[in-house]
């Protein structure tokens, strides 16, 4: 995890409004004490991996049991729904323990967080789609990952899976019977578990990885920061309206996700300070361009393209640059529009500014704009333009080639 020199670090961690930037030769210094637990080991999470559920997705695939308990997971959806019948006796009993919500969830927390995000989901979406979605691609243990895994070989799929998880956070019963997050996230866990176990076997991730195993409870740390933590940023960037109150409900459901997700609670930070601080340290010092991530990005922004969203390819470029800076940008080998750039840092402030009633002037591309933030909201809540959901299933292999 140590790629960028100090300067380098610091400049990045300014241009990416992720303030400060720890040292990155340092080890593990997060205090455990800021954390949902209060305390803790103080172990490095960058060796923790998921002791619950990596041993018994290793049986599970090495039994050959995987496609049946695909098979009886289709139809298990909603929270408040039963397990499903024919898994497993160890794999149910495992649900049984951790398909729940943590015993210091907050009901009125997280319904406030649902109602937050639908009062801002067009940001939201933009945000995490074209901010956190192409970040992923300069992280570079998730980009060689995601590449090197079977899902890599379809990004369609693999995007709208994604979406899933996104889009089931965002419901007004996220977390709720009725609602299916709580589900997704189980079925999420069960597939980076299995992972673990499958990429150490493909030589072409073994060959460019600096890890033994994949998805460290650091490595989940960082993609929540490039989400999370990186998407309330930029909102408090651009000025968009947040009480205190929605900003706290909005961590709390991230919280949730990521003890779903099975990072140990004395990882997961208590407050936005305690989060940008552990920002900070996990995720501005290891940002850097691999082969992997460059064509993630090119593939993940041409999908991006062929929605008709109103703008030109230029323009969705420039855009990138604006959210994630122009280094990202050169990483990343966006082609330079400057006409569309001029516009993008003109216009953009103006329009949330009048979009969120704190100025009368409306710009004269207000409406280019607005399609484009609800062009790629609808995205998001069509799951990236398929009706249906796209089930979460656990892969069995590898990218081939
Ligand atoms: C699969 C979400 C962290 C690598 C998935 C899936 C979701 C998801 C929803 C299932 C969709 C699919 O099968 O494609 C998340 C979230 C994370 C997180 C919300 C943290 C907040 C990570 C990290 C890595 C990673 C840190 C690697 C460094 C993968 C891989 C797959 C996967 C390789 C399987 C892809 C496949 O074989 O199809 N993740 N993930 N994830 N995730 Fe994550």
């Amino acid at each position: 995890m140590r790629n960028l020199d100090r300067r380098k670090v610091l400049s990045l961690g300014v241009a990416l409004g992720l303030v400060g930037a720890a040292d990155p030769a340092k080890a593990w210094a997060w205090p455990s004490k800021d954390s949902v637990a209060g305390s803790g080991t103080g172990a490095d999470p960058e060796y923790v991996w998921d002791g619950a559920t990596d041993p018994l997705m290793v049986s599970l695939l090495q039994n050959g049991q995987v496609p049946a308990v695909n098979a009886a997971m289709a139809g298990w959806v909603n929270n408040g729904d039963a397990l499903p019948s024919g898994l497993p006796a160890e794999l149910a009993a495992h649900l049984r323990t951790v398909n729940k919500l943590p015993p210091w969830a907050d009901p009125v927390k997280l319904a406030r967080a649902a109602d937050f995000n639908r009062r801002k989901d067009t940001y939201l979406f933009m945000l995490y789609g074209l901010g956190s979605g192409i970040m992923s691609t300069v992280i570079p243990r998730e980009a060689r990952s995601v590449y090197w895994s079977v899902g890599g070989a379809d990004m369609k799929d693999r995007a709208a899976k994604t979406f899933t998880f996104g889009y089931d956070l965002s419901q007004l019963d996220a977390f709720k019977p009725t609602g299916q997050f709580v589900v997704t996230a189980n079925k999420t866990r069960l597939v980076h578990g299995a992972v673990r176990h499958l990429l150490p076997q493909s030589p072409h991730w073994r060959a460019v990885t600096d890890q033994s195993v994949p998805i460290s409870a650091a490595d989940i740390l960082v993609t929540f920061h490039s989400l999370g933590t990186f998407v309330r940023r930029r909102l408090l960037d651009w000025k968009v309206p947040m009480s205190a109150a929605d900003q706290e409900a909005f961590l709390h459901s991230w919280q949730v996700a990521l003890h779903l997700l099975g990072v140990p609670d004395e990882y997961i930070p208590k407050t936005w300070a305690a989060a940008e601080a552990q920002s900070a340290q996990v995720l501005t010092p290891i940002l850097a361009p691999t082969p992997e991530g460059l064509d993630l990005a090119e593939v993940l922004l041409g999908l991006t393209a062929e929605i008709d969203l109103g703008v030109t390819r230029g323009f969705l470029n420039e855009f990138v640059r604006y959210v994630l800076s122009n280094e990202v940008g050169d990483w990343l080998k966006l082609p330079r529009d400057y006409a569309a750039a001029a516009l993008v840092r003109t216009v953009w402030p103006a329009f949330i500014l009048f979009r969120e009633g704190l100025s009368p002037v409306m710009p004269g591309t207000f409406y280019m704009f607005d399609q484009f933030v609800r062009g790629l909201a609808m995205l998001f809540l069509n799951k990236g333009s398929s009706s249906t959901t796209t089930p979460i299933t656990i892969p069995t292999g590898n990218r081939p080639t």
